[in-house]
């Protein structure tokens, strides 16, 4: 009686070392493309992309991308909207931006991880993107049936279709440019411009020096009332 038990037992084992790397992914599994995955090339042969390439290259984020999958112990899933997504922003979103904030804008549709379009279904909000982590630059991903919508607090979206998917990076099309609250709404100004690199998590440590600078009385009552309003948004949201 023992031994078909051990057997059996030591089956189960197998089984289970056998299959739980498969669910958990291993880099290893990933076939091999050929040659490093060039993500703008991706986007260029889904088509009707080229305002998203556009602000990839002018803010060198398809250099970093492509540095990052270089690497095989990344994973990546980019929200692309199409340049219908573009052409439906409000005129002039993207010429108010500086070059940070373009760069935060594209940023924030890279998710630093491989979601297949099954864990959509199970993945747990909020979703820290490339952007950076806290209320301000992350999303969220809901499902019903088969359709994906994403959240940002200012922008709905759903996704309109898969790209393109390896083990490593995965590439869906949005219907719209996901705008993060952290530079579509009033904050408290953060001084002088940030330094080359943005490092996420700088930005409300520094001290507000010199805001009167080249700016008179007037000015610094706007940024009163961006201070103001920054509070009062603050105080909605943790109050509701
Ligand atoms: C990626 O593809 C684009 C378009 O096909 C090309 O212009 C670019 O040189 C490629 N980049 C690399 C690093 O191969
Ligand atoms: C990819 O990584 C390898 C090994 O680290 C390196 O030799 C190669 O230059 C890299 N290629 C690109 C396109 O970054
Ligand atoms: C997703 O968005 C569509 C259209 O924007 C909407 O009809 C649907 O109710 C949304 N579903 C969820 C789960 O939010
Ligand atoms: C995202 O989900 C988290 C956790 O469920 C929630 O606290 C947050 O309010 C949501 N944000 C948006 C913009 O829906
Ligand atoms: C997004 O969807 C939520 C919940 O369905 C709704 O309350 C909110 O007004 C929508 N926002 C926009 C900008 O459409």
């Amino acid at each position: 009686m023992v031994v078909p038990f051990l057997f059996l037992s030591s089956l189960i084992l197998f089984f289970l070392l056998h299959c739980s790397p498969t669910l958990a992914q291993s880099p290893a599994a990933a076939p091999a493309p050929p040659g490093p995955t060039n993500v703008t090339k991706i986007l260029e042969k889904a088509g009707q992309m080229s305002l998203f390439i556009r602000l990839l290259k002018a803010t060198q984020e398809d250099v970093t991308l492509n540095g990052q999958l270089n690497n095989t112990d990344n994973a990546i899933t980019i929200f692309a909207p199409g340049d219908s997504a573009f052409s439906s922003l409000k005129s002039g979103t993207l010429n108010s931006l500086n070059d940070q904030e373009k760069a935060e804008l594209v940023q924030f549709h890279i998710i630093p991880q491989f979601l297949s379009s099954s864990q959509f279904q199970t993945v747990s909000n909020p979703l820290t993107t490339q952007a950076g982590s806290g209320g301000r630059l992350e999303l969220n991903v809901t499902t019903t049936g088969n359709s994906v919508n994403i959240t940002t607090g200012l922008t709905n979206a759903s996704v309109s279709g898969t790209i393109y998917t390896d083990n490593q990076l995965a590439v869906y099309q949005v219907d719209k440019v996901l705008l993060p609250l952290d530079i579509f709404t009033p904050k408290p100004p953060s001084p002088a411009p940030a330094p080359a690199k943005p490092k996420k998590t700088s930005k409300a440590a520094d001290s507000p020096d010199a805001p009167g600078d080249a700016s008179g009385a007037v000015s610094f009552t706007v940024l009163n009332n961006v201070v103001f309003f920054g509070i009062a948004l603050v105080a909605v949201m943790f109050s509701s």
